[in-house]
């Protein structure tokens, strides 16, 4: 990889096709080798193909980074019980947008993924867990679905003779909970979505109490081309421990926000070069690598490797790899607030830290934003934080606390100044005071 010329990095594979008016029809898929890696997943014993793909190293695109091929090896082989795979495309970090364009300009990808992950778990029933909010992207898929069991993609003798896959598009009610895996399964069962204990993992006790793969969908619809080119092509690209390509999320105030698709370890350098940057005239104050979710970083983080162990080393996480970047303009306070207030919104109420701190964390921070707050309100903030971080029931409570602890570490000054009672230096209401 180089990184002098952000242009030798695109080698588009998920997205190579995307503009083409009929990308997502079964003819437009077909005409770029489009089922050939399916071709060649079901000539190999099922076994061989979660080995293959772990000898890959794909890595879960969801945001946990989790080995795809591992997680197909936890389900237990030779048991009675049926075993299911689920796509989860309910894709809600804040700032994450790329599994909806991907299944909107591509869903055969996701299909084609499906049905080899099916065969290589020993799986009849696949279900995708979408999003109900994107209509649009429903139709595209009940018809790539259709055209799919048309094809014998699906349907009677699909994995070879006597060996049926069916698959279910279920579309979820638009709840940030129900991505998280077990929620998502409790709410495909027709239940409340709210996450299960774990362990036991969903590969032990998943959909029904049976075995179960819950993958991300840019993950799922990797492994097509990943079994048609070859474990070695794949690895030519990103690093040793995170190979492969991604799509990246761009959004704020960059001049052309967007889904860029790049190998993983690409700097985001790199890809604001390839994006034009931020808007003409204003700098890079902070950004966040995977979502809200994930600790913010500063100008001083541009040319970290995104990938896990890059991201990690800097003290935050590469989460679903959604760069939400802010200039000079941007109250932190402001944002951190906005994104607290989504959290206290979207927590399921099922345990303590996360209901009730999420709660006063927007409390606080609105008193802070009006500049009511006093001196010893910045550590009450990082003590509720604290007291939701590592000890609430999901991982949304980390998510929730993540901004708060990282903005404070570099940006406290910044919260100091709201402190003086003047209100939020950023505020144009306020400016009077601030004169
Ligand atoms: P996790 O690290 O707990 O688990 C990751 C995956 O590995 C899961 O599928 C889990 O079942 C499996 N796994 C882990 N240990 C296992 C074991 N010992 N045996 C069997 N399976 C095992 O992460 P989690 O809580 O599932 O997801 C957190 C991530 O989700 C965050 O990193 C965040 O970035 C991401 N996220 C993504 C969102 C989106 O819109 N895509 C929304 C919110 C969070
Ligand atoms: Fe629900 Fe929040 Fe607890 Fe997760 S951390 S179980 S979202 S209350």
């Amino acid at each position: 990889m180089t990184t002098d010329s952000p242009e030798k990095l695109l080698a588009p594979v998920l997205s190579a096709h995307w503009d083409e008016a009929d990308a997502y029809t079964l003819a437009g898929y077909r005409r770029h080798e489009g089922y050939q890696g399916l071709r060649k997943a079901l000539a190999m014993d099922p076994d061989d193909v979660i080995a293959y793909v772990k000898d890959a190293g794909l890595r879960g695109r969801g945001g946990a980074g989790f080995p795809t091929g591992m997680k197909w090896q936890f389900i237990p082989q030779g048991d009675e019980l049926p075993h299911y795979l689920v796509v989860n495309a309910d894709e809600s970090e804040p700032g994450t947008c790329k599994d909806i364009p991907l299944l909107f300009a591509n869903p055969h990808s996701l299909i084609e993924g499906i049905v080899i992950a099916c065969h290589a778990i020993r799986s009849g029933h696949a279900f995708i867990y979408l999003r109900g909010e994107v209509v649009p992207v429903l139709r595209r898929l009940h018809e790539a679905v259709r055209e799919a069991y048309e094809a014998g993609y699906l349907g009677k003798d699909a994995l070879g003779p006597g060996k049926d896959l069916e698959l279910t598009v279920h579309a979820g009610a638009g709840a940030y909970i129900c991505g998280e895996e077990t929620a998502l399964l409790d709410s495909l069962e027709g239940r409340r979505g709210q996450p299960r204990l774990r362990p036991p993992f969903p590969a032990v006790a998943g959909l029904y109490a049976c075995p179960t793969v819950v993958n991300n969908v840019e993950s799922i619809a990797s492994v097509p081309a990943l079994m048609n080119k070859g474990k070695e092509w794949f690895r030519t690209m990103g690093s040793e421990k995170s190979p492969g390509f991604t799509l990246y999320s761009l959004s704020g105030h960059v001049a052309r926000p967007g889904q860029y698709e790049a190998p993983l370890g690409v700097t985001l350098r790199q890809l604001l070069d390839m994006s034009g940057g931020m808007r003409p005239g204003r700098r890079l104050k902070f950004w966040t690598p995977g979502g809200s979710s994930t600790p913010m970083l500063t100008d001083e983080h541009l040319d970290v490797p995104l990938d896990y162990e890059g991201v990690g080393g800097a003290g935050s996480m590469l989460g679903t790899k959604a760069l939400q970047c802010f200039d000079e303009t941007t109250c932190v306070v402001r944002a951190v607030t906005r994104w607290t207030e989504f959290y206290a919104h979207e927590s399921c109420g099922k345990c303590t830290p996360c209901r009730e701190g999420t709660y006063w964390l927007v409390q606080l921070l609105h008193d802070i934003e009006k500049g009511a707050a006093g001196p010893s309100d910045l550590d009450k903030l990082a003590d509720i934080a604290d007291n939701i971080n590592g000890k609430s029931f999901c991982a949304l409570g980390d998510g929730a606390a993540a901004p708060i602890f990282s903005s404070l570490q570099y940006f406290r000054e910044e919260y100091e100044r709201h402190l003086a009672g003047r209100g939020c230096p950023f505020d144009p209401a306020a400016a009077t005071a601030w004169a």
